[in-house]
């Protein structure tokens, strides 16, 4: 359709549609995702063979420039997100004036937002060169960010990286290295988090990407519309569900265990509870990485030797959400959220943190969807209205009103 011409014709017809349920916003070449079949793959390839083959920097690659690096592609990016990986000393000083309970993905959004009077480079880009250097600076520093929102939680130094480290490996010593301590490499851990990583790593116009989008799309600076994007991100029916997801499994094991109270609860349209980590606007069927998590979460707490009655709630849950009407007909399936949380819990990273481990894996997406809007010229975002308010009035001074 020639939106131009509908509306030169129609003077003014547009669509209402909430939510953008039905409504595609830009056309994309980077995650395809087909609902009703839970198939999810980025530029291609499956979500299932990279989650078990690929590195988390082949993974953010691929996404961003649209083919998997070759060895010495990927030798440069890595060596290129290195050299960046230094953050200012004085953003210790912003981190130090939050309190120490202050929500981590409100610390994680300011601290991307501060990153700006820092990096004032990475601002005003519009060449393919600017582009990459922004790009590479925030893959290099965000994960310090992350650690550092982290440390500061849990009353840490605030550390660097160490250089000589893979992506992934080197969050993990940045996030657990303790002080006066060897550091202890934990393979599973590690094994885990790129897992986790890379099933988070995109998934099209979602709530959060989209803001990055349309942020963009004024063109506001990259790190401008993350910072955006993480508080997109935030919110319980988005990226928040992680963490909704194991409070609400705690609260159940705290009352007894019974699943079924909660079941109809969640049932109940009086109540304004819902079973977290259940349903997806997309997904009429299995969320694919909810499958993999599953067996993940299996396989880490069997590694680990960790045996935690809440993945025994969640996978009751799960049988009786499935076995349920009221699911089935509103194919509610269980979500990357549901199990997710079992993991970071087993790997030892705190509640409140776990929506910011989802940003540090959506990062790639966010970037590439934002560099794609920017390279195709895509108009700012500018959504219209049907105005339901009063028609003209006149003024009241407050004495008469
Ligand atoms: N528990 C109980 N009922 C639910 C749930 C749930 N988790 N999710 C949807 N429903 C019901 C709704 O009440 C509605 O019922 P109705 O038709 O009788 O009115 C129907 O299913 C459709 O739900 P909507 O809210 O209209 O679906 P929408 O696409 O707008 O919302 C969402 C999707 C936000 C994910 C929703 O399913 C939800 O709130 N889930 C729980 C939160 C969650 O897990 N979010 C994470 C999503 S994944 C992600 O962002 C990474």
């Amino acid at each position: 359709v020639d939106i131009k011409k509908l509306r030169a014709t129609t003077g003014g017809l547009i669509t209402l549609d909430p939510g953008y349920k039905n409504t595609g916003s830009c056309e994309s070449a980077i995650t395809f995702l087909n609902g009703e079949k839970g198939v999810l793959r980025y530029r291609g390839y499956s979500i299932e063979e990279l989650a078990e083959k690929a590195y988390f920097l082949e993974v953010a690659y691929l996404l961003i420039f649209g083919e998997l690096p070759d060895k010495e592609q990927l030798a440069k990016f890595h060596k290129d997100i290195t050299d960046e990986s230094h953050v200012d000393e004085e953003m210790k000083k912003i981190l130090d004036g939050f309190p120490k309970s202050a929500h981590p993905m409100g610390v994680l959004s300011s601290l991307t937002s501060a990153l700006i009077a820092f990096n004032p480079s990475t601002v005003d880009v519009s060449s393919e060169e600017e582009m990459y250097h922004a790009i590479v600076r925030i893959l290099a520093k965000f994960p310090v960010l992350v650690a550092w929102t982290l440390r500061k939680k849990k009353g840490l130094p605030l550390d660097y990286g160490d250089d000589d480290l893979g992506y992934v490996e080197n969050i993990h010593k940045m996030m657990f290295k303790k002080p006066s301590k060897n550091y202890e490499r934990n393979e599973v851990v590690i094994e885990g988090l790129r897992k986790l990583l890379i099933l988070h790593a995109d998934h099209e116009q979602n709530c959060s990407t989209s803001t990055v989008r349309i942020v963009g799309s004024s063109h506001a600076g990259l790190f401008a519309s993350l910072s955006a994007g993480i508080s997109a991100l935030w919110g319980p029916l988005h990226g928040g569900a992680n963490q909704a997801v194991l409070e609400m499994l705690e609260a159940i094991e705290r009352d007894g265990g019974d699943t079924k109270k909660y079941m109809a609860k969640a049932k109940d349209k009086d109540d304004p509870f819902r079973l977290m980590g259940f349903g997806h606007r997309v997904y009429k069927n299995f969320d694919p990485r909810a499958k993999i998590i599953k067996k993940a979460a299996d396989d880490i707490l069997d590694d680990l030797g960790i045996e935690d009655p809440i993945l025994d709630i969640a996978k009751g849950l799960e049988k009786e959400a499935l076995e349920d009407d009221y699911f089935v007909d509103r194919k509610l399936y269980p979500n990357v959220d549901f199990y997710s949380g079992i993991i970071y819990r087993a790997l030892g990273i705190p509640t409140e943190m776990f929506t910011v481990m989802f940003a540090l894996g959506r990062l790639p997406g966010w970037i590439a969807n934002w560099r794609e809007m920017r390279l195709r010229g895509e108009p700012i975002g500018r959504p219209r209205q049907v105005y339901i308010g009063p028609t003209q009035r006149s003024y009241v001074e407050v004495e008469n009103r």
